[in-house]
């Protein structure tokens, strides 16, 4: 399941997909395998196959917290009501809770040896790609680790299409500003 994780987060959505895919042959409520799932496709705003992977999932583990509130999110983005009030987080358990940060700083450690971009090439293209919509002064000014260029990244990339920025253009970008902070 981890490997699936991590490539996901590392954009490589088509193997992550398979992955998860895989573990939902053998198991198909597994939970981190259709939450899994469903951040591939939030990632890609389709929130409809958010709300239909993680239904029935909940219904088998309805304190999977990490998918409520995904599921939450998908409904405020699809225009309905979430179904969980702020009453309902009491009854996740610690867990979930401390499972979340946990898996995050490993992703973090690992984000960046996963993602094989050229980080001169990023260091080219960025004013290209990236002074579309806005000026590069704040991308310069930022302070982000790896995970959080991830993000933000993958987030811009959602906005621009990939048309406008390939997966490997991204890699590449991300390699130069997650090397320029540690460097
Ligand atoms: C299609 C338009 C578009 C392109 C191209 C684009 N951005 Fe953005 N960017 C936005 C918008 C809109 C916002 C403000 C809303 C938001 O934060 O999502 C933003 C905000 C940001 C922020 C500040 C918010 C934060 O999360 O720190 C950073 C940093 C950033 N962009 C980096 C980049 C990088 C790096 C690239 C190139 C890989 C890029 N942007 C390309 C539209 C774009």
């Amino acid at each position: 399941m981890l490997t699936g994780n991590l490539l996901r987060r590392s954009h490589r959505l088509d193997e992550a997909k398979t992955a998860f895919s895989l573990a939902r042959n053998l198991e198909p409520l597994h939970p981190y395998a259709c939450l899994g799932m469903a951040r591939i496709a939030a990632y890609r705003g389709d929130w409809v196959t958010v709300a239909t992977t993680l239904e029935p999932m909940l219904q088998a583990h309805p304190l999977f917290a990490p998918a409520l509130r995904l599921l939450s999110q998908a409904y405020i983005q699809m225009g309905r009501k979430p179904p969980f009030g702020e009453a309902d987080s009491v009854k996740v358990p610690i867990e979930d809770v401390i499972d979340e940060p946990l898996l995050d700083a490993l992703y973090e450690r690992s984000a960046l040896a996963l993602i094989r971009g050229n980080p001169d090439r990023g260091k080219a293209l960025l004013p290209k790609r990236c002074s579309r919509c806005h000026t590069i002064t704040r991308i310069q000014q930022a302070h982000k680790s790896a995970s959080q260029w991830l993000h933000t990244i993958g987030r811009m990339q959602g906005q621009a299409g990939r048309e406008w920025l390939s997966d490997s253009d991204a890699a590449d970008i991300l390699s130069y500003l997650a090397n320029r902070l540690h460097g």
